[in-house]
């Protein structure tokens, strides 16, 4: 019979219920066995429609302390990611936390050394890894078909965190926050870029604006020039003003052809190649959507097969780190108005 790791999860909002509650549930890997929310009440719905036996916490050290977790999924706002994480490392337990992993730098380092004291693995759920288009855009990238990147575009937007999660106002409060919409969605794009070529990314610049969230401490437009290490170039949007259907595409020119992922919803993944001259059309299924029970992404089984050294980490600390540099250097370009270096 498979070990499944007895898993918990702080936090029971908008990504637990969409993402890390189905997974779990559904994985063979995994038995989710407590539920934490500060709003109690939060931490009884997850766990009454995904795993009734699940205990119940409003909160977490007393989770970490009496349920017996090897486990656990940090679901919170971004200013509780680092010292929630630790707290769980030190206490023995493995950690998925969510994206972005951090606030600071300094923050991501102390949570790395903390999983390495601690001997548990750290994972970020820099879920985008993980949709069906990018896995498939990732095997294109490395068989060398498209040659070089030359130039890449990368958006994410929607109509912003009101929509997604009702409770989450911190989403708007640069205290609990850090960012707006670089955060929430950019961080997402700086990752998956960096997953999809194997660059890195060695100088930004960076403008943002709030436009559209007059109550809100963040921004909600952000965008971002790039140069990667290698000269390539590229821009990576960011925005809570996007209006009908979202728009969550990356565009790679290549010097063979241009990879469209997720530029088109019914084709997900096309390649249009100039030697031979001919169009690729993926057959995949389309990108997740909210409008679903479940993301269907199986993150939460996949932390569970790295625990148990039965697969890779999807996302380790470290690259979850170095996707958060990309951010907080195009933050530190919009504030100085001046390109940032990163090095690498
Ligand atoms: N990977 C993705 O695609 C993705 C998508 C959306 C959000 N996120 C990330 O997930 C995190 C949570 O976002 P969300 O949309 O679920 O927010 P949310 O506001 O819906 O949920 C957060 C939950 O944490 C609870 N909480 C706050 N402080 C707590 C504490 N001290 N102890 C226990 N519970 C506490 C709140 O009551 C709330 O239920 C954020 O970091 C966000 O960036 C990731």
């Amino acid at each position: 019979m498979r070990k499944k790791v007895r898993v918990g999860i702080i936090g029971c909002g908008a990504i637990a219920q969409h993402l890390h509650g189905p997974d779990y549930a559904c994985s063979p890997d995994a038995e989710l066995v407590a539920c934490c929310d500060v709003v109690k009440k939060k931490a009884q719905l997850l766990a009454g429609r995904l795993a009734p036996d699940a205990l119940i916490f409003s909160d977490y050290k007393e989770m970490l302390k009496k349920a017996g977790v090897e486990a656990v999924s940090v679901c919170l706002p971004n200013y509780l990611h680092a010292p929630v994480t630790i707290t769980a490392l030190k206490a023995g337990c493995h950690v998925l936390v969510e994206k972005p992993m951090a606030t600071s730098m300094a923050e991501a380092r102390k949570m790395l050394d903390a999983a390495k004291k601690a001997d548990r693995v750290l994972m970020v759920n820099q879920s985008q890894r993980l949709f069906p288009a990018h896995v498939k855009a990732k095997e294109v990238m490395d068989s060398g078909i498209m040659g070089k990147v030359l130039h890449i575009t990368a958006m994410f937007g929607h109509s912003g965190p009101e929509d997604w999660s009702p409770t989450g106002k911190w989403f708007f409060n640069k205290k609990e926050a850090r960012f707006g919409a670089m955060a929430d969605l950019g961080v997402h794009k700086a990752d998956l870029l960096r997953f999809l070529t194997g660059k890195e990314v060695s100088e930004v610049n960076g403008f943002f604006e709030r436009l559209e969230k007059p109550r809100a401490t963040v921004e909600d437009n952000f965008v971002s020039a790039l140069k990667f290490t290698d000269g390539t170039v590229g821009t990576l949007a960011a925005s809570w003003t996007v209006k009908g259907a979202e728009a969550n595409y990356t565009v790679l020119h290549c010097a063979n052809g241009t990879l469209q992922i997720c530029l088109f919803p019914d084709r997900p993944l096309v390649a249009n190649l100039i030697k031979p001259c001919c169009q690729i059309v993926f057959e995949l299924p389309p990108p997740p959507t909210n409008a679903a029970g479940g993301w269907g992404l199986d993150a939460g089984g996949a932390f569970c097969r790295a625990i148990k050294g039965e697969e890779k980490p999807y996302c380790t600390g470290y690259e979850g780190m170095k996707s958060l540099e990309v951010i907080l250097a195009a933050e530190k370009a919009a504030l100085t108005g001046r390109t940032v270096k990163i090095k690498h």
